[in-house]
């Protein structure tokens, strides 16, 4: 009998359950075209939590995942909570999904699609053939690091928060990087800000230290703002980039806009033991919500990285981002990669379309 895998479906807020709804058509025709069961159980996160339960992580949908092989999360936010206590926020459910599953780290790579290059707002020839893998460790650094807060100090409010780090945090992320950097093109950039924090320093000692065990790969470092930088000025320079989790934030998104839309970017957060989480690298995008307007794609694609690293399968991974690749090579467009002369579709066809792809081909 074949293997039924489990796969916990967690659509959010915003954008998050139309987004979501497609990647699930694209998973259903990969099982229709091979021989592959999914069982998909949906719950709640976020404000939809919220709403619900009170909580922006309930019980029940921490188990859920927890039980699952993978989980499939489409965004969280709303801005209808943001005079809510920090504390139950709909962010905090995502961070707190992140720590209870251990996910500590977050793949999203940033692929120019031929397709696209005149999507970007950079030029044709600085973007053409860019594929980078920003590696964003994703349950230290400055997110989570304690003591943080507001309090009042001599008379005035103070706020702190705290870039921490282990040794060990470092050095799991580091080999990660190593790891992948192996399975393409061996180059590594580690991205820190060694010459003002001292968190950085840690950083750059560890991995110069473990970089001996890894020969073939070459290694380099550079600070987070020239990254900044050099990432618009000349993208083609990395390969695989690993970074602390705020600096993977904000250089993540900024590595979307070289492939043209940050619809376009997916992401898997994994970890060592237990399921992973696959969701796309954007927000919730609340004033577009039930529009049928959003790209979908880089949640089908969050799917594909779901199969090819949770389920081993890649020949099915593969059979998605093929579809992809053919639905935008028939010219099909959602309007945030839309230009002259090609067909304007909605996010509801454009899942349609990298269904029917994948059971053609
Ligand atoms: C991301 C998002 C999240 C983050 C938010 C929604 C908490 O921006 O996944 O990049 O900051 O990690
Ligand atoms: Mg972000």
């Amino acid at each position: 009998m074949t293997k039924t895998y489990k796969i916990a479906v967690l659509p959010g807020d915003g954008i998050g359950p139309e987004i979501i709804d497609q990647g699930i058509k694209v998973l259903k025709a990969v099982s229709e075209k091979f021989d592959v069961n999914f069982e998909f159980t949906g719950a709640l996160i976020g404000g939809a939590a919220i709403d619900a339960e009170g909580v922006p992580l309930p019980d029940g949908t921490l188990e859920l995942a927890k039980n699952s092989d993978a989980v499939y999360l489409g965004a969280i936010g709303d801005w209808k909570y943001d005079e809510l206590d920090p504390a139950i926020r709909p962010e905090r459910g995502l961070l707190k999904i992140r720590k209870e599953l251990n996910l500590f780290a977050n793949l999203r790579p940033a692929v120019v699609y031929d397709e696209l290059v005149s999507s970007s707002t950079l030029k044709e020839e600085v973007v053409k053939g860019v594929d980078i893998m920003i590696v964003r460790e994703l349950t230290s650094g400055l997110y989570f690091g304690e003591p943080r807060g507001i309090e009042k100090r001599n008379g005035e409010k103070v706020g702190f928060n705290n870039m921490f780090y282990t040794e060990s945090e470092i050095e799991r992320i580091i080999r990660l990087g190593f790891n992948i950097a192996m399975k393409r093109s061996k180059k590594l950039c580690s991205v820190d800000k060694a010459n003002v924090l001292d968190v950085s320093r840690l950083w750059r000692e560890v991995a110069q230290r473990v970089a001996p065990d890894y020969p073939e790969v070459e290694l380099s470092h550079m600070y987070v703002d020239n990254a900044a930088m050099q990432l618009v000025r000349n993208p083609k320079q990395f390969d695989v980039m690993v970074m602390e989790n705020t600096f993977g934030d904000i250089l993540s998104d900024e590595a979307s806009m070289l492939t043209g839309s940050l619809g376009m970017l997916a992401s898997a957060s994994i970890t060592d033991k237990g399921p992973a989480m696959y969701e796309p690298s954007h927000g919730s995008a609340p004033k577009y919500k039930g529009l049928d307007k959003v790209n979908p794609i880089a949640t089908i694609m969050s799917a594909a990285m779901m199969l090819k690293y949770s389920f081993d399968m890649d020949r099915e991974a593969g059979a998605i981002e093929e579809a992809v690749k053919q639905v935008l090579k028939a010219g099909y467009r959602t309007y945030d990669i839309m230009s002259e002369g090609k067909t304007l579709v909605g996010t509801s066809k454009m899942g349609d379309l990298a269904s029917e792809f994948v059971l053609k081909n």
